[in-house]
């Protein structure tokens, strides 16, 4: 039996519309920006690997789960979890799953809006030709002047949460997936071209060795958590965006065909960004653990020297700021929807609320790389000594909020909700299906002990558990 709810925000026109818009939502600075970053600072290869392990066991698996939630609830997702939990007889405390996804979202776009500030930034530095012949020391040192300047951070972050603003107050079932359809190809054309430039270059083998050579003599617990939240993070799962988008899948689509279709595009576009930033890493001999101004110091490099480079350069990073932008706009939809949903709010004021709030917590952000880099808020503890404002909101939303939000999904809809329902909206009649149950095996036990067993890893408590035998 499926719900006959529908969502009072709307519906995508399609299949396609979702899947776009969920890719939309997925495709981002995580990508781009973040992935080649962590993968740089972990080590390469074995970490891809277990990124790439989590994508496929906890990632598709947890995605499935939460546009399920979604498209069974049809509201935002406090109000999702709300209802379903009275429907399936369980404790009506599950509303803060969707709570806590809420506050997740604020923390996050706090700081992917001061990102997506310094890729419009690059729009026009790229544009006007600065980088045309820069040396690697002079993108650094570029790169350098312009976090050091809080004022012009906080000009593109503003610009950015307007613009996000903007979009999610027009309600995101129209408008957004045109965007969609027509930016995602060309940046996935671009970053080929990229790749093909790599290729060109005599350090091309030490990139891809890099990525792709699994040395687990440099992995650690912190690595293994960072990959795992980095997981949720590039696919978007733990807070309800996932969620919010299925609330406005039609009835009749395929939730498995959709939600491996995104995680393949996203798992793509990451491996592409890395294959073509890698090479060029080490073709200049720089820092792979060079953090998050990495591809703001590699880039340039490239579009200074290829042929019609300011114009592919600047194509770049307007991709970029799409791609980051389809990317915030599902960050705060789900506030949006709530506030609309319980306060009667427009979704204007809704949207303004949201976006002077996120803009707020934004400076945290914008200071940690220039006036507050000194600031270590939790300086009393080893392991954070070093971290900034920034560091430690990534730490927690990557690592703790995401995972901690999708183990609960997982729990709920392989646990909590009735086999009928689950079975109901994938579409299947057979209790046998062999998709079907390797999927409910991976909801209820692999995902869960997943997340469990890396938190408890990190946190130490294994460690100690095991030296008491
Ligand atoms: N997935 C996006 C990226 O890779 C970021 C993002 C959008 C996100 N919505 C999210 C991350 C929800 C976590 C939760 O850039």
């Amino acid at each position: 039996m499926t719900s006959s709810r529908s969502s009072i925000h709307g519906e995508w026109s399609s299949r396609l519309a979702f899947v776009l818009a969920a890719t939309g939502s997925a495709v981002g600075l995580g990508n781009i920006w973040k992935f080649p970053y962590i993968t740089g600072e972990n080590g390469g290869g074995a970490f891809v690997l277990v990124y790439l392990l989590c994508i496929a066991c906890i990632g598709i698996p947890i995605m499935m789960a939460e546009v399920m939630l979604g498209r069974r609830g049809r509201q935002s997702p406090i109000n999702t979890m709300r209802t379903l939990a009275s429907e399936m007889g369980q404790s009506r405390y599950w509303c803060y799953l969707g709570w806590l996804g809420m506050l997740a979202g604020f923390l996050i776009l706090s700081y992917y809006s001061v990102i997506a500030g310094w890729a419009l930034a690059y729009v026009f530095r790229t544009g006007s030709g600065v980088f045309v012949n820069v040396t690697a020391d002079g993108a650094a040192s570029i790169f350098g002047r312009f976090i050091a300047d809080p004022e012009k951070l906080l000009a593109w972050h503003t610009l950015f949460i307007v613009m996000t603003m903007f979009v999610v107050s027009r309600g995101v079932t129209q408008g957004l997936e045109k965007a969609v359809r027509l930016l995602m190809p060309a940046l996935f054309v671009l970053l080929i071209i990229l790749v093909g430039y790599a290729m060109n270059l005599g350090e091309f083998s030490q990139g891809i060795h890099f990525l792709f050579d699994f040395d687990f003599s440099r992995l650690t617990a912190d690595s293994v958590l960072t990959a795992m939240g980095h997981a949720f993070f590039t696919l978007s799962l733990g807070m309800g965006a996932i969620m919010i988008y299925g609330s406005y899948l039609p009835k009749d689509a395929s939730i498995a065909k959709t939600s491996i279709t995104v995680a393949l595009m996203d798992t793509v576009v990451a491996l592409l960004a890395g294959m073509a930033i890698f090479p060029l890493v080490f073709a200049n001999a720089l820092e792979p653990g060079a953090g998050p101004g990495l591809i703001f110091q590699t880039l340039p490099i490239v579009f200074g020297h290829m042929p019609a480079g300011t114009f592919f350069g600047t194509l770049f990073f307007i991709l970029l700021v799409f791609a980051a932008w389809t990317s915030a706009i599902s960050l705060i939809e789900p506030t949006v929807a709530w506030l609309v949903e319980n306060r009667g709010h427009s979704r204007i004021y809704a949207a303004t609320v949201a976006g002077i709030i996120t803009w707020l917590m934004g400076l945290l952000t914008v200071f940690s790389f220039n006036i507050g880099e000194d600031i270590k808020p939790l300086a009393f503890i080893a392991k954070f000594a070093d971290s900034t404002m920034f560091d430690l909101l990534d730490y927690l939303t990557s690592n703790i909020m995401l995972p901690l939000g999708g183990l609960l999904m997982a729990i709920f809809v392989g646990w909590l909700m009735k086999k009928e329902t689950s079975m109901a909206e994938l579409d299947i009649h057979d209790h046998l299906h062999v998709g079907y149950r390797v999927w409910l095996f991976l909801v209820k036990f692999i995902a869960p002990l997943a997340v469990i067993i890396v938190f408890l890893e990190v946190t130490g408590i294994i460690d100690a558990l095991a030296s008491l035998f």
